[in-house]
């Protein structure tokens, strides 16, 4: 037997497994303090009623011998896959069903994804980044090199054509970052994978925060995007889906074979998401379910705000939370990011998460969310706000 020695290339752990087992410790020594937690991008808003409404009847279904239902399809149910179908017609974006698969969320097809692709591929990721993507391609070997994004691009690098890169990763509305790219961003990194003959994976895991419709929510709202993209999106951060686990992956026809091999490996190696689950996820696109989360969503812009406002009265300069969930923020005083990581921790008992774990261009830089409650959102604000004063 031989191990996977790859993994012996990776970080000891994951960024936010790190994070949790600080913040524990401190826990741990300090149990009268109040700790608040703008750290993982973990929503505290609970299923919008239209969800949980379908979600019991799904229940009351499935305890019913004429309504029960066994295994799915792999790929998804039909209603969830039509109801995403249109919402990508909303954006003049014509999918088949077939090209649309249901999974338990984009961070597990993110990762799953990789097995369509030999490991002699040169992958490009900017810096910084979602872990994951960097991770994942660890874990196989693969060659990774890096593209800069940072102050002078505001966090929205374009292509470099003297690189060549075979797999993309691209993020809009970015973690951490929160930049988003207009459609002529995109449109750089549309041209340039069609012309290098390389394969973008675009997570849209946020693409809901956005409320610029000049913005793009979906890459294939660009032209050529159906031949050089595979979509990643998510109901996690759009309907606090976290732990209830739906996302959904674009696989396009004009990929040629990459559609069946989708398919073949999922229903290989994936059982597909519960009935009831999907029932939930439906639901988020109904009319009541379009509502209700927009309330949710515009409680996280308005926690943004409180964040924004806060910095910008500290005078601190900070990128991101207007179409994002994240506010990415310049450590003050030049300090490193795990230096501000343990000051404000210590100091008063505030938890974001460490630029410099998203990458080396990260180092300098904090990213906090909005997914906190309101009153905690206030509370740690306030308290921040002391801090940077004293
Ligand atoms: C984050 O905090 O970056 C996200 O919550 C991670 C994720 O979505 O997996």
């Amino acid at each position: 037997m031989k191990l996977n020695e790859n993994y012996s290339n990776l970080k000891e752990s994951y960024l936010f497994s790190t994070i949790a087992k600080k913040v524990n410790d401190f826990s741990a020594a300090h149990p009268d303090k109040k700790i608040i937690r703008l750290g993982i991008g973990d929503v505290t808003l609970p299923l919008c009623k239209a969800v949980v409404n379908a979600m019991k009847s799904a229940v009351e279904e499935m305890g019913v011998q004429s309504t029960f239902r066994g295994y799915g399809p792999e790929q998804g149910y039909d209603f969830l896959k039509k109801a995403i179908k249109n919402y990508y017609a909303e954006k003049n974006v014509n999918l088949e069903s077939d090209e649309i698969f249901i999974s338990d969320g984009a961070k597990s097809d993110l990762g799953n994804i990789l097995d369509l692709f030999d490991k002699d591929n040169t992958v490009l990721v900017p810096d910084p980044v979602y872990p994951v993507y960097v991770d994942t391609n660890i874990m196989a070997g693969r060659k990774i090199i890096y593209i800069n994004a940072n102050e002078e691009n505001d966090f929205l690098p374009s292509p470099d054509e003297s690189i060549k890169a075979d797999i993309i990763y691209i993020c809009s509305p970015n973690n951490p970052t929160g930049a988003v790219y207009t459609k002529e961003g995109l449109k750089k990194w549309v041209d340039y994978a069609l012309k290098n003959k390389a394969i973008i994976l675009f997570d849209a895991a946020y693409e809901a925060f956005i409320t610029d419709e000049t913005l793009p929510h979906s890459i294939y709202e660009i032209e050529g995007a159906k031949n050089c993209a595979i979509e990643f999106c998510s109901f996690s951060k759009t309907a606090g889906f976290t732990g209830t686990r739906c996302g959904y992956t674009v696989v396009p026809h004009a990929l040629g074979r990459l559609n069946k091999m989708w398919l073949r490996r999922q229903t290989t190696k994936f059982n597909g998401v519960p009935y009831i689950v999907q029932r939930g996820a439906e639901a988020v696109f109904s009319k009541d379910g379009r509502e209700e989360i927009q309330t949710n969503l515009n409680y996280y812009r308005e926690n943004a705000k409180i964040i924004a406002d806060t910095l910008t009265g500290c005078g601190i300069k900070f990128f991101g939370g207007k179409f994002s969930p994240y506010i990415w923020l310049k450590c003050p005083n030049n300090m490193s990011s795990w230096e501000f990581f343990d000051y404000i921790l210590t100091n008063i008992q505030v938890v974001g998460t460490p630029g410099e774990g998203f990458g080396k261009n990260g180092e300098g830089f904090f990213r906090l969310t909005s997914f906190g409650s309101r009153e905690n959102t206030i509370e740690a604000m306030k308290r921040f706000k002391t801090l940077i004063n004293k």
